[in-house]
């Protein structure tokens, strides 16, 4: 625009012809006034622009610092909630192991009643181990201080192990555990312990909040990926607590349910975050009253 006026300009004062030197000096300066012109008008509007843009990137980074911010303020509340919930989770077998302990040692009972105590004492202390154990282990994986040993493996062989395990477990209960397989391949790369934890922490999951009825561990595949599911026909996940299950110690039967054993309320955080290691998924389908099918999906391998 200001090249095409430029070139309008002089065309114009092309037009006039001067006829005398001093109408020649005067078009000169004009001439040279008008290019001056212009190229104070082009200098100002490029630093003008140039300081809009910088505007505009300062602004940008505000808004990214704001998010950052925002981010980080809802990490500390996360924080700050797990650590109430860690704290309550050791108190609650801490003040029973020292409840127990203390009437064993005041009280004049006879064998029998002081074998129940220690058996108290005792398996209050197996929680215990239990919910530091999963503390550690969910913080060196959100650290990422885990040591991984990847290796082309085999899903169905950790789930067959899994089931195998826990077939007492669900016999206690008097459910059904089968493991069943449709998949054309179950390769994965991965960490062969950690996923059969995985297996093992869902199988887990299945018979205790199950009554009645069967659970089953199911293998499919397409062609990228291979799924692994784990149904039951247990009491159900409600929809209004459906995000919190995977949130680290969110007990959200306790209520309800208090006969329920073993729990940290952490088992679901720590499978998310395997499975996430992996590169893969993890979600559940549930109907309260009717049963939950927890499945997670990992990158198969290719065989050639
Ligand atoms: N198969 C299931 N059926 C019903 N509820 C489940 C199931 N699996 C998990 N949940 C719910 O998700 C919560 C979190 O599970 P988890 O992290 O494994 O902790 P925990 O087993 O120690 O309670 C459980 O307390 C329970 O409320
Ligand atoms: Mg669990």
């Amino acid at each position: 625009m200001k090249l095409l006026e430029l070139v309008g300009l002089i065309a114009a004062s092309s037009l006039f012809i001067p006829t005398t030197y001093s109408e020649f000096i005067d078009m000169v300066i004009w001439l040279m006034f008008q290019i001056m012109t212009l190229c104070l008008v082009a200098f100002l509007g490029g630093s003008l622009s140039s300081k809009l843009k910088a505007k505009e990137r300062e602004l940008e980074r505000k808004r990214d610092l704001e998010k950052l911010y925002g981010a980080l303020q809802k990490a500390n509340v996360n924080k700050a909630r797990l650590l109430v919930n860690v704290s309550h989770n050791l108190r609650t077998p801490l003040t029973s192991i020292l409840g127990f302990s203390e009437l064993l040692l005041t009280t004049d009972e006879d064998d029998l009643q002081r074998k129940e105590f220690a058996k108290i004492i005792h398996s209050e202390s197996q929680h215990l181990t239990l919910v530091v154990s999963d503390i550690l282990y969910l913080s060196q994986l959100e650290a990422g201080e885990v040591e991984w040993h990847m290796t082309e493996t085999d899903i169905l062989k950790m789930a067959t192990e899994s089931v195998n395990t826990k077939q007492g477990l669900a016999l206690q209960k008097k459910l059904t555990l089968t493991v069943d397989s449709g998949a054309t391949s179950s390769l994965v790369y991965g960490d062969f312990d950690r996923l059969k934890d995985v297996i093992s922490r869902l199988i887990d999951n299945a018979i205790k909040f199950t009554i009645e009825g069967d659970i089953k561990v199911g293998i499919t595949n397409d062609a990228d990926n291979t799924r692994l599911s784990v149904y039951d026909t247990g009491i159900g996940i409600p929809p209004d607590i459906k995000d919190r299950v995977f949130e680290p110690l969110e007990e959200i039967y306790k209520t309800e349910h208090k006969d329920v054993p073993q729990r940290t309320g952490l088992g679901l955080a720590i499978c998310k975050s395997v499975i996430q290691h992996h590169g893969g998924k993890i979600w559940f389908e549930s109907e309260p009253g009717t049963g939950s099918t927890f499945y997670f999906t990992l990158p198969q391998v290719r065989t050639r």
